[in-house]
């Protein structure tokens, strides 16, 4: 399972010197940058928005993957393209329209994708499957790093992927991913991972290296 993309996030990282992080992460071999927007109103937790974006993106140009986890995310959707968003994933817990907002992000030139809460069920994905780039399956509660992952979503990775049939849609799998938890993710259909204090640990390009290392080791034989 040697193309599993790894993309880690920043939300572990060290906010005070951010752009060196992603730095650190892009030249240890990363494949997206996972960009954790909050609100502190669809999640109890805040941390940057579209201006903190768009400062860093001139260091990687590697795909930035934006997560929003906010109310509102359609008034804002132009502003994180014009940030330098690539990948724009929205909840479907807040979005009414799901339908209308995954068709702007694409206009807008960016990847669509749609973010499950661990307990929301896949069946809000059937009817907007052609309009998807890329399905965000939370394995932990949003809002914080470092929390343990949740098994149950196991399941539903392996019922999204037969649900998209032969469509070119990445599974993206966000929480409590390590070595230990990758494998089962990846076997029931993950085909990109985040993962923040897994990555986060060592303070060195070589450390995030040699984790990023790890975790596709876990998978490679699948
Ligand atoms: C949680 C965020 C995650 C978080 C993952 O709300 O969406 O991206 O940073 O962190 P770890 O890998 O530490 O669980
Ligand atoms: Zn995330």
């Amino acid at each position: 399972m040697a193309d599993v993309k790894i993309a880690p996030s920043v939300l572990a990282s060290d906010f005070g010197k951010l752009a060196d992080e992603i730095r650190a992460v892009d030249q240890a071999g990363c494949d997206w940058i996972h960009l954790d927007v909050m609100d502190g109103h669809f999640v109890p937790n805040l941390t940057f928005g579209p201006p903190i974006i768009q400062s860093v993106r001139q260091a990687s140009a590697k795909p930035f993957d934006a997560h929003l986890m906010v109310s509102n995310p359609d008034r804002l959707l132009e502003t994180y393209q014009k940030a330098g968003a690539d990948i724009i994933t929205v909840h479907a817990e807040v979005c009414d329209h799901l339908d209308r907002t995954l068709a702007q992000i694409r206009e807008l030139g960016c990847r669509a994708g749609v973010s499950l809460n661990p307990h929301t069920s896949e069946d809000c994905l059937r009817y907007v499957l052609d309009r998807l780039d890329l399905v965000l399956v939370m394995s932990v509660n949003p809002g914080f790093g470092g929390q343990s992952f949740i098994p149950t979503v196991i399941e539903k990775i392996a019922r999204i992927r037969d649900m998209l049939g032969d469509r070119d849609v990445d599974i993206e799998v966000d929480g409590g991913i390590t070595p230990e938890t990758a494998p089962a993710v990846v076997q029931a259909g993950a085909t990109a991972l985040v993962a923040g204090s897994a990555v986060f640990k060592g303070g060195t390009v070589e450390s995030y290296r040699q984790n990023m290392q790890a975790i596709r080791d876990s998978v490679k034989d699948l």
